[in-house]
């Protein structure tokens, strides 16, 4: 009888170096490395947890469901890779920056491309909105130097807490919503509406798992911004609302303590609120 290599057969204790053996050494190396560490720590988790049957069944029949309900508007892997911190952990490694440049955050499902650019003071907020907010700050590099020709995309809820493309059939396409660009000065200031805090889509595989774990659905309110100029590396972020109870308990751990903003009420003013917030580019390598 031919001798078999030791990882010819399945064994409870080799299990890792028989599944990872069959990956051919001419498979593309950086997939290679990673289908061998993630078979690596998968089995390690079904050793640690000593999985039943059953509980791989839920498993599979949660996963199936998580693809049946995606289609072109909802994404529920994104969500379910949220909720578990994963999107959060992949967008922390990805954007490492020097100490005074502003924190990434998750993009989230509500972006939107090809919205219409306005100048500067321009109210985003087509329909709705007692509780009116200026949005105001100045777009620097790490020197303090103003960029010129930065480009900020804003989006956020409304105050019944959804986005445009949640309600086409109720909001105005591209309410809370615009483009602006900084003069030579770097300053930004346009006017929408202070955003509320919202549950995550939670009719769902994931709405259902995060019931399971005691866990409640909400984000804490905040203001989208993407953040681009030439020469800087762009930056994907949030400014959250100071005091919403949901800071600490965010259903994506979208929050960084960075990116808290102070609303503060403005008397006779043009708007009910004032929110300043200063971003910090950082050169591109
Ligand atoms: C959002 O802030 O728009 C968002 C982020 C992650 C999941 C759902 C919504
Ligand atoms: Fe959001």
């Amino acid at each position: 009888m031919n001798a078999q290599p030791e990882t010819a057969y399945f064994t409870e204790d080799a299990s890792v170096d028989t599944v990872n053996a069959r990956i051919s050494d001419d498979a593309d190396a950086r997939l290679k490395t990673v289908m061998e560490r993630l078979v690596q720590h998968l089995h390690a988790f079904v050793k640690d947890v000593e999985l039943t049957q059953d509980e791989w069944g839920t498993a599979i029949d949660f996963l199936t469901r998580t693809g049946q309900i995606c289609d072109e508007n909802r994404q529920e892997f994104i969500l379910l890779s949220d909720v578990l911190g994963v999107s959060m952990l992949v967008d922390a490694i990805n954007t490492r920056r020097p100490t005074g440049a502003t924190e990434n955050t998750v993009l989230g499902p509500f972006h939107v491309d090809g919205v219409p650019e306005y100048p500067m003071g321009t109210n985003i907020t087509k329909v709705g909105g007692q509780e009116t907010c200026r949005f105001y700050g100045t777009v620097s590099d790490l020197d303090g130097n103003p960029v010129e020709g930065a480009r900020i995309d804003v989006w956020s809820d409304s105050e019944d807490g959804f986005y445009d493309v949640q309600q086409p059939d109720i909001q105005p396409r591209h309410n809370n919503r615009g483009v602006f660009t900084t003069g030579p000065d770097g300053k930004y200031w346009f006017n929408g509406i202070k955003p509320v805090s919202y549950p995550i889509p939670d009719d769902g595989p994931v709405g259902q798992m995060l019931g399971h774990l005691g866990r409640h659905p909400y984000r804490p309110a905040h203001m989208h911004f993407i953040v681009s100029a030439d020469g800087f590396d762009p930056v994907t972020t949030h400014t959250f609302v100071e005091g919403d109870p949901y800071l600490t308990s965010d259903a994506v751990f979208g929050v960084k303590r960075s990116l808290v903003a102070k609303f503060e009420p403005v008397l006779n003013g043009e708007t009910k609120w004032q929110s300043h917030y200063d971003f910090v580019l950082h050169q591109s390598a």
